[in-house]
């Protein structure tokens, strides 16, 4: 994100964030949302992985899997709601220089979405080519890792440019302010 757009960025580095007085219960809670939605999604990455890898057999890859894509898609999909919906339009309110990144940061949310249901789709063909056993599996793992792996590719991406924009705002106005 561009600096213009974060503003405060310069002024509250990373490394000092967390020994600022204003880092209270909402910084953390944030941080520790996005560190939870990078490790689910790795963690989905992880078991596709070791079954491309012939570490484990299609059986064990569909029940692994299944539970770990939609705890991560959920939780992901949850929290880019109350963004949209309750904190950015805080943050938009608090600082009219924010306005622009915030704009861009929902814009993001849209790509993750579209990314999101493509990474749907590749799961359910994936796991009806492992149902079916038909000779299709190796091809759909491949499919889904690559529509999963440009998913996290936006999305680590958004998390550091949203965090670069939400903590040092808190920063500078106090979580009461929101
Ligand atoms: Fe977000
Ligand atoms: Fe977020």
């Amino acid at each position: 994100m561009a600096d213009d757009l974060a503003y405060l960025r310069a002024l509250y580095p990373a490394s000092d964030w967390r020994s600022h007085a204003n880092f209270g219960e909402l910084a953390n809670f944030w941080m520790h949302v996005h560190s939870s939605l990078r490790s689910e999604g790795a963690d989905v990455v992880r078991i596709v992985d070791a079954y491309r890898g012939r570490e484990i057999e299609g059986l064990h890859l569909q029940q692994a899997f299944v539970p770990r894509l939609n705890s991560f898609l959920q939780h992901l999909d949850q929290h880019h709601r109350i963004e949209d919906h309750v904190y950015f339009p805080k943050f938009r309110q608090l600082d009219a220089r924010l306005i622009a990144g915030f704009d861009l940061l929902e814009a993001d949310h849209e790509l993750i979405h579209q990314s999101l249901v493509a990474t749907v789709e590749h799961a359910r063909e994936l796991l009806a080519a492992l149902s079916q056993r038909a000779g299709g599996e190796r091809q759909a793992t491949d499919r889904f890792a690559d529509t999963i792996g440009h998913l996290l590719m936006l999305l680590q991406q958004h998390l550091a440019d949203e965090e670069d924009l939400v903590i040092p705002a808190l920063l500078e106005h106090g979580e009461q302010a929101l």
